[in-house]
């Protein structure tokens, strides 16, 4: 078992292949966290976190051991944070008791250690029987309100996970106004933070900044995680970088309004606090009523980034994604949303499945459009009838002749979206998010659902079984083309309305299991105009996301880039599409269109009909080459070797997948800047063996596997823009 529980230390430490996490009851019971970073042979960390000095102006609980003056819980390393007592730092937690009262004092009750992963009611969250589960339940110091904080330690993959289900005991209904799992105090020192911006086609960029006393947050406010920040941050050494330093990632598994913030106290310490965003967010818990916190998940690596994103890469593969699909090969598929937009009837959809059959696609997916009278985005969400006539028959007929062109088939709903004009939005205008005598403001012409309400989420369930029970699917793309605003629920009372944005949630997520369970056998892919809700909330349920509206293999390498240091490339979906590109008009090779996709789920968008044969051939070959290096890229370890974020010091961007055992890896590298009077440039691999040889593309000569780490390979010179080049290694 991975966890250590230590009686007399009255210490609980939770042990990974690589990592050590420790908390500790203190004298008045408060749980004290003592350590989170490399492993060690255990001992009661405590010293660490000791401080007698520098708490100015901070108060004593009241039940303060006499003496130590400096006893304040605005210095306390704490596993849960208190709050409206005397911690000024973040906080985490707060509940507001039926007296009015806010505070939050947590005091140790009792803990216990089971083996497997504990589960959430109705949220997402890894799992794994060979993983272990503590639960340690604390008490305000005042109110029957308990918090059963749990963690899963999954030792493998360095994952440590959390969440904390609050009980409320008291006999009156309590309201909690802040809910975030994550209380974090990190060892004295500096720090920097790692995040992920962007917006639409433009998704997790890069940022890194020094976390000061001024708070550092990353957060959103939309009702969807969205393309403006990524619910994962990494916090990490000021010097840290891909292969040094201590770095702790952090993501949470939620989809919905979401805030990771730091900052530094007087001690100069820092604190982290992740979880729901606590902006409109208020929670009523009735009498015996739980409300569960969404699960945060972290992994510490003391050497660098790419440990950490290895860790969770597999994590993410094998104890989050779920289903058939999650490790399965997966069809190539060719998607008509860029080859037609709503400009389509059968005869051309088969005529593109009929070419694209021919290169090896597999899997034929019709998007927007096959429904009600949406010949534009101006109408028709909600209404999930075939129009039989741009169908020209049936949806099972045009299932049945595509499947007779040897392909499967799949298709596109929006299900959490309705139009104004549609059947349902006549029928039931309540249905959509407004705010009384307030007009909805209007995005993509289209309101959302309110999916807090059983009823609504029934409506659309309804319609999805009807659909694809009709018909021979093989595949959904569930997309999400606006952000919540308005947001107020007909069937929930004034004093619950701070309830709605995570009832949203919770619909979602129940239509996503009600859905997927009952079609194991479809492949679902996550969508919100593009990457917009890229999170471990998502991939519970769905195993690949388009990774952006974007479809440019240049602007690719960064949103793809900056994608990898959480997600792995499996969830990544990653399409061939035409040049000039639909979003910046660019025009890159055919060559490295695929290279890109290649590092993602590998398809096609484009109308394959309108393609040269030279453009087909190409296509075949890729293909062929995408499924002999399948195995090697979707499972392997993945290394970033030149950040397309430093075009000052490179004029590539490369990365690289490698077996585990190191004997084999492809190493992808791509000219996104051009000079004319260019340097030598050598791109550094990762994870082979150092004391063995390897061949370069089948190469006569052998190089010594630390040969290629410390001097690299050299880019051969390309003349003409945006060239790319893969390079397998394989054991000579
Ligand atoms: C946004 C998606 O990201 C696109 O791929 C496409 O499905 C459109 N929506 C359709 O409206």
């Amino acid at each position: 078992m991975a966890i250590i529980i230590n009686k007399e230390d009255k210490t609980y430490t939770l042990v990974t292949k690589n990592t050590m996490y420790q908390m500790k009851v203190d004298e008045l019971g408060v749980l004290e966290h003592t350590y989170y970073g490399a492993k060690m042979e255990y001992m009661d960390m405590h010293y660490g976190v000791e401080c007698k000095f520098g708490t100015s102006f901070s108060p004593n609980p009241a039940d303060y051991p006499k003496g130590e003056w400096a006893y304040s819980y605005n210095g306390l390393h704490q596993e849960m944070s208190c709050a409206g007592i005397g911690d000024f730092r973040l906080t985490a937690m707060g509940v507001r008791h039926s007296d009015g009262s806010f505070g939050v004092e947590p005091r140790f009750v009792s803990a216990r250690a089971e083996k497997g992963k504990y589960a959430l009611k109705d949220l997402p969250s890894f799992y794994g029987e060979e993983a272990d589960t503590l639960v340690v339940t604390l008490k305000d110091n005042t109110n029957d309100v308990y918090f059963h904080l749990y963690y899963g330690v999954f030792e493998d993959y360095d994952l440590i996970t959390r969440s904390i289900v609050v009980e409320n005991k008291t006999g009156k209904s309590i309201k909690l106004e802040k809910a975030m799992t994550l209380t974090l105090d990190l060892p004295c020192g500096s720090y920097d933070m790692l995040y992920f911006h962007g917006r639409h086609t433009r998704e997790r960029m890069l940022e890194r900044t020094s976390i000061k006393h001024a708070e550092t947050t990353v957060a959103s406010m939309r009702g969807a995680s969205s393309h403006m920040e990524n619910p994962f941050a990494i916090i990490c050494d000021k010097n840290a970088n891909e292969d040094y330093g201590s770095a702790w990632g952090i993501g949470i598994v939620y989809s919905g309004n979401f805030q990771i913030s730091a900052s530094k106290n007087l001690q100069e310490k820092t604190r982290v606090v992740a979880g729901i965003n606590p902006e409109n967010f208020s929670f009523e818990v009735e009498p015996n009523g739980t409300f569960t916190c969404p699960e945060v998940a972290m992994v510490y690596s003391d050497s660098g980034f790419a440990k950490m994103s290895n860790s969770f890469h597999h994590a993410i593969r094998n104890n989050l994604c779920r289903g058939k699909f999650k490790n399965a090969v997966r069809p190539v598929l060719i998607n008509n949303w860029e080859g037609t937009y709503f400009d389509f009837n059968a005869d051309k959809l088969v005529s593109m499945a009929h070419e694209a059959k021919k290169m090896g696609v597999e899997l034929f997916v019709m998007d927007d459009g096959w429904f009600g009278k949406r010949d534009n985005d101006r109408c028709a969400l909600g209404d999930w009838i075939p129009n039989e006539n741009k169908l020209q028959g049936t949806l099972p007929e045009l299932a049945r002749r595509i499947n007779e062109e040897g392909m499967k088939f799949g298709i596109w709903f929006e299900p959490e979206c309705i139009s104004e004009d549609s059947d349902l939005y006549r029928a039931h205008p309540d249905y959509a998010f407004a705010m009384p005598n307030r007009a909805p403001q209007v995005s993509r012409n289209q309101y959302v659902l309110d999916f807090s309400r059983k009823e609504v989420v029934d409506n659309i369930y309804n319609q999805m079984v009807k659909v694809l029970d009709s018909a021979n699917i093989s595949y959904v793309k569930w997309d999400f083309n606006r952000h919540i605003t308005d947001i107020y629920s007909v069937a929930l009372p004034a004093d619950k309305q701070g309830e709605v944005y995570h009832r949203y949630m919770l619909g979602v997520y129940d239509l996503l299991e009600r859905i997927t369970s009952r079609y194991p056998d479809i492949l679902f892919e996550s969508c919100s105009g593009g990457g917009g809700r890229f999170d471990m909330g998502m991939l519970y349920y769905m195993p690949q996301v388009w990774t952006s509206d974007n479809s440019d293999a240049i602007d690719r390498l960064k949103i793809q880039y900056g994608t990898s240091f959480a997600y792995p490339v499996s969830a990544m979906g990653a399409h061939v599409s035409v040049c000039p590109n639909h979003q910046n008009a660019r025009v890159t090779p055919l060559k490295t269109r695929g290279n890109v996709a290649y590092f993602g789920t590998y398809g096609l968008e484009l109308d394959v009909t309108k393609m040269t044969d030279e453009e087909k051939a190409e296509i075949s070959r890729q293909i062929k080459e995408f499924k002999q290096y399948y195995e090697l890229i979707q499972r392997g370890d993945y290394y970033r070797l030149i950040s397309p974020f430093t075009p000052q010091e490179s004029l590539y961007c490369a990365w690289e997948a490698v077996k585990p055992d190191g004997s084999e890896a492809l190493v992808c590298a791509v000219r996104y800047e051009t000079d004319a009077s260019t340097a030598p440039e050598y791109v550094k691999l990762k994870g082979l063996c150092p004391n063995k040889l390897y061949r370069v593309n089948g190469s006569e000569r052998k190089y010594l596997g630390a040969a290629l780490m410390n001097i690299g390979i050299l880019m051969e010179y390309d003349f003409f823009e945006y060239p790319s080049r893969l390079y397998h290694i394989t054991l000579a």
